[in-house]
């Protein structure tokens, strides 16, 4: 901001010249021993202090301290220090108070470092000190009144510091003050009035803090001071007349208040005042008319968000080097006066939001005029009182404009041609007018257009081809309005589109695929309400960014494309109205992040898909009005009547109840499968039963720990929470931590259940999230491994993914507990193992041999997606209290994709390698697949396997 630009000259100015002359006026020489006195408090300093960069390393008595980094002795009392000059030296600690036994010091410059702590009131015995900048830091606690006493005090700097407190009133009797800087803290109550008798004070900075009450009308003594800066603070009340005695006063910031009533006349009377700043008060009434005649020094006015009303007057034409003007919000009314056309070095006009207008073509003069202001960037005349026809002279324009805005008025008539002139221009919005006719062809030379904005106007015709020439375009936005014909397939060319909204116009014919080449496409895509027809093109899959996609209402059919599924951040979707036919492809169930899903009033058919019902942020679907037939589920939104519709379907059954639909005629827990034939399943399941219990009495009485209740399941539990896993592992205690490696550490814990009845025993990995690779395959191998389920392998429970209490990512997965530990303990026994002897017998060596085959048996042949586990040992077999073997540790594992694709069976590997997985702790845990070759060696076999039943 100009204001810290004119304040930060200021201080290297005076800095310099306090350095020339601080050492004319030593005086005589001090007591033997001071000298020592001085080392004595710099060492003292430093113990208190660290220096990132070693910035203090070289201060030790094995060289004088006149010679230290940032310490300067005096000319006549050589062995005295008169400055500490260490700004920007990484320092952190806090600030000794020996500090004030530097009796000889003059400047104190501990600026831009990471000081804590308070200041310490013993520094108001500098009785010489001239310069005290201790500016962005963390310093806390209240200013000493003690600062006071630095009688020679010249600038005091605390600006950007986290003070509290109130401003001690005895800083008023610093004679010598010229400069007080407190802006950026969180300083409170009132203004002290006795900095009105602070006779030397020029700059007065007390910017961003929270000071309250009124600003106090003895300001206005302060005759000498150019710059009153009090933005940003809580003040109230009246503008104090007396401010305008104030006639060196050059800069007079006091927005951001709650200040309110007029601002007094006297104000206007401040020959050089370069910059008023009152914006976003609640002031009132009216410019005067001569307001502007004085101000000749004139830069920058910012009136806005008040209640000011009336005209803007003419000799606003006499402020003759003002450049920037922003008056809106507020009620000003009347025609912008043409004076303005006078101000040439005008950058910058902001009138949005007032009363001022136009209704006449006469009162477009002032356009005319500001063809004269040749510097003019921005020119904003949002939601006003513009009507008519835009005057051709707008063209005429400086050609440096950016920023053209106009929305929201009444302007009627076409876009001239002649816009094309205003080459610079990255912004031009006309949106809420009364424009009509086509679009100038012209708007194809705007090469540095980025914002185009017309909606909501009665333009008609065809888009001009030339739109495809705006490369910069990132939105281009002309909804709402008559345009007609297809869409141009140039539109394809605007490779930095971000947003694209062309909805409800009349647009015909089929959607050109060029638009989907737009990757930068993310915000939107808007075709709605339009007459737009045939398929959906597969080539939507290339919208990788989008978010929201619109194409409801309009006459499209086929399929709803297969592809969309790759649009993977896609939250909102909207293809209503339209007549698609054909199921819901299953590839959308990779849309996890929809939000907003409208597919009624279509002729969609199949069953309503299952993975519906794991979107955890899906919380609207509107299945209503198609021919989905089948179960609706009954998890996830399905569980919420008020999330989802599916009324107008005719042969749904299930669901919740608030549905009243019909039961299903058979019930079966996988809704994802074609339901089998009950004679098969009825003998299966009896000869589970038969085989398990048979199981059991062999398996003999073994103490059995509680096991997770089968309903704690992702299902159920989505995500569990940060806190959650605090309480259960009574905040990642040591005495839970089962291991650590370098894939993080492993606790156990104790989960409840959500009614808080019992609880059961878990395995809580946090990851180390620092390691490169975890965060990124975080979710895809937590996929892959909730999807496998089989009683031989390692379960998920859940996972967790939040911030812990630091702020920092965390992330967890939560497995079940094996209460008997890896099989490398029991074969392997450690020697200082104080717990009960290990020793497994024939059988249920054997035993265990068998359950790790059926794992991988499943893992390779029988699982949703083959997997290589890669890293199989008895470390990664661990037993639960059952002794039944579970394979855990899938880090290092390979999916193999898909097998319905066998090309891709031996190049694909992805997900699950080197991160996570539940490791028996130990040294192998960080072990590391060191190259591809020495791991198809290692498992080569395995993977044989695998690639052989591809091929059958
Ligand atoms: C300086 O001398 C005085 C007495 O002359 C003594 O009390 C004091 O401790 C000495 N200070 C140092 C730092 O040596
Ligand atoms: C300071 O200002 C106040 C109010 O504006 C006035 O009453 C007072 O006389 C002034 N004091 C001096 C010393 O000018
Ligand atoms: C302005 O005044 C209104 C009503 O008097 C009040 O609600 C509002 O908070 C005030 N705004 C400011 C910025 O003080
Ligand atoms: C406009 O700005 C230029 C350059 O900043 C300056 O030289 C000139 O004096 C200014 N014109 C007026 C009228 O202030
Ligand atoms: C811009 O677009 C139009 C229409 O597509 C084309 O004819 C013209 O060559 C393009 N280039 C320029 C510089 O106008």
């Amino acid at each position: 901001m100009a204001v810290v630009g004119a304040s930060a000259t200021c201080f290297f100015l005076f800095s310099s010249w306090l350095c020339l002359c601080s050492n004319a006026r030593l005086s005589p020489p001090p007591e033997s021993n001071a000298t020592a006195a001085d080392q004595l408090a710099l060492l003292s300093f430093k113990s208190l202090l660290n220096s990132f960069n070693g910035s203090l390393d070289s201060w030790n008595t094995s060289s004088h301290f006149c010679r230290w980094p940032g310490v300067a002795c005096g000319r006549r009392h050589p062995e005295r220090v008169v400055a500490l000059r260490m700004p920007e030296f990484n320092l952190s600690g806090r600030i000794s108070p020996s500090l004030g036994n530097l009796s000889f010091l003059r400047e104190l410059e501990l600026r831009d470092n990471l000081l804590s702590g308070e200041i310490p009131p013993k520094l108001g015995r500098l009785g010489r000190l001239e310069l005290l900048n201790l500016s962005t830091n963390a310093l806390v606690g209240g200013i000493p009144p003690a600062i006071a006493e630095c009688a020679n005090l010249v600038i005091l700097v605390l600006s950007k510091n986290q003070l509290h407190g109130e401003i001690p009133a005895s800083l008023g009797a610093m004679e010598n003050l010229y400069i007080l800087d407190l802006q950026e803290n969180h300083l409170s109550g009132e203004i002290p009035r006795s900095l009105a008798n602070l006779p030397s004070i020029e700059y007065l900075f007390l910017y961003s803090n929270m000071l309250s009450g009124e600003i106090p009308p003895e300001l206005g003594n302060l005759t000498g001071l150019r710059h009153l800066d009090l933005m940003d603070n809580m003040l109230s009340g009246a503008t104090p007349s007396s401010l305008g005695k104030m006639s060196y006063l050059s800069w007079l910031s006091l927005g951001y208040n709650s200040l309110s009533g007029e601002i007094p006349a006297s104000i206007w009377n401040i020959s050089n005042l370069w910059g008023i700043n009152i914006q976003w008060n609640n002031l009132t009434g009216v410019i005067p008319a001569n307001a502007f005649s004085k101000l000749a020094e004139l830069r920058t006015v910012s009136m806005d968000n008040n209640l000011f009303y009336g005209p803007l007057p003419a000799s606003i034409g006499n402020a003759s080097r003002l450049h920037m003007l922003q008056l809106g919000p507020n009620s000003f009314n009347g025609v912008i006066p043409p004076q303005i056309g006078r101000l040439r070095n005008m950058t910058k006009l902001l009138l949005s939001n007032t009363l001022l207008g136009a209704q006449d073509p006469g009162d477009w003069e002032f356009m005319t005029a500001l063809a004269n202001c040749s510097q003019l960037l921005i020119l904003d005349l949002t939601a006003s009182k513009f009507a008519g026809s835009l005057p051709p002279s707008l063209s005429n324009l400086s050609t440096s404009l950016e920023t053209l805005y106009l929305p929201y008025n009444a302007i009627s008539g076409t876009l001239p041609q002649e816009i094309g002139n205003l080459a610079s221009l990255e912004s031009l919005v006309v949106d809420s007018n009364l424009f009509t006719g086509n679009l100038p062809s012209s708007l194809g030379k705007l090469r540095n257009l980025q914002l185009f904005s017309a909606s909501d106007n009665k333009f008609h015709g065809s888009i001009p081809l030339s739109i495809g020439n705006l490369t910069e375009l990132s939105t281009f936005n002309i909804k709402v309005n008559a345009f007609s014909d297809v869409i141009p397939n140039t539109l394809g060319n605007l490779t930095k589109l971000s947003e694209l909204r062309l909805g409800t116009n009349h647009f015909t014919g089929q959607v050109p695929v060029g638009l989907f080449n737009i990757h930068a496409l993310s915000i939107a895509l808007d075709l709605s309400h339009n007459n737009l027809e045939g398929p959906i093109p597969e080539e939507i899959g290339g919208l990788v960014n989008l978010i929201e996609l619109h194409a409801e209402s309009n006459n499209f059919s086929g399929q709803i494309p297969k592809s969309l599924g790759e649009c993977q951040l896609l939250q909102n979707l909207y293809l209503q109205n339209n007549e698609l036919s054909g199921p819901i492809p299953s590839l959308l169930g990779e849309l996890r992040g929809l939000q907003y899903v409208d597919l009624s009033s279509n002729d969609l058919s199949g069953q309503i898909p299952g993975f519906f019902d794991n979107f955890t942020m899906l919380y609207y679907l509107n299945l209503s009005y198609n021919s989905f037939v089948g179960e609706v589920p009954i998890y996830g939104t399905f569980a919420n009547a008020s999330a989802f519709y599916v009324q107008g379907n005719g042969k749904l059954c299930g669901g919740i109840p608030d549905l009243h639909l019909p039961h299903c005629s058979y019930q079966f827990p996988k809704r994802e499968h074609k339901p089998l034939v009950i004679p098969i399943v009825v003998p299966l399941i009896a000869t589970l039963i038969i085989l398990a219990f048979v199981f059991k009495l062999y398996q003999g009485h073994k103490t059995r720990k509680t096991r997770c209740p089968s309903t704690i399941n992702i299902q159920d539990h989505p995500l569990i929470s940060y806190s959650q896993l605090v309480k259960a592992t009574d905040g990642f205690s040591e005495t839970n931590l089962l291991g650590s490696g370098s894939f993080g550490s492993v606790y156990k814990g104790e989960l409840e259940d959500q009614e808080g009845e019992s609880t059961c025993l878990v395995a809580v990995k946090v990851l180390k999230l620092h390691a490169p690779k975890a965060l990124k395959g975080f979710t895809t191998e937590c996929e892959a491994l909730r999807n496998t389920r089989h009683r031989n392998l390692l379960k998920v429970i859940t996972v967790c993914s939040s911030i812990d209490t630091r702020g920092d990512d965390f992330k967890a997965i939560v497995y079940d507990f094996m209460a008997n530990g890896s099989l490398e303990d029991w074969l392997y026994p450690k020697a200082d193992d104080q717990t009960e002897q290990k020793y497994l017998n024939l059988v249920e060596r054997v035993t265990i041999l068998l359950d790790v085959a059926h794992a991988l048996n499943y893992l390779h042949c029988h699982g949703p997606t083959p997997i290589v586990h890669c890293d199989l040992k008895s470390s990664n077999v661990l037993l639960d209290a059952d002794m039944v073997a579970h394979v855990g540790d899938f880090g290092l594992a390979k999916i193999l994709v898909d097998r319905s694709s066998p090309s891709e069976q031996s190049t694909s590997s992805m997900g699950i390698r080197g991160t996570i997985g539940y490791a028996a702790p130990g040294p192998s845990a960080g072990w590391q697949c060191r190259s591809q070759r020495a791991m198809e060696q290692r498992y080569g076999n395995e993977k044989q396997s695998s690639a052989t039943k591809f091929e059958t």
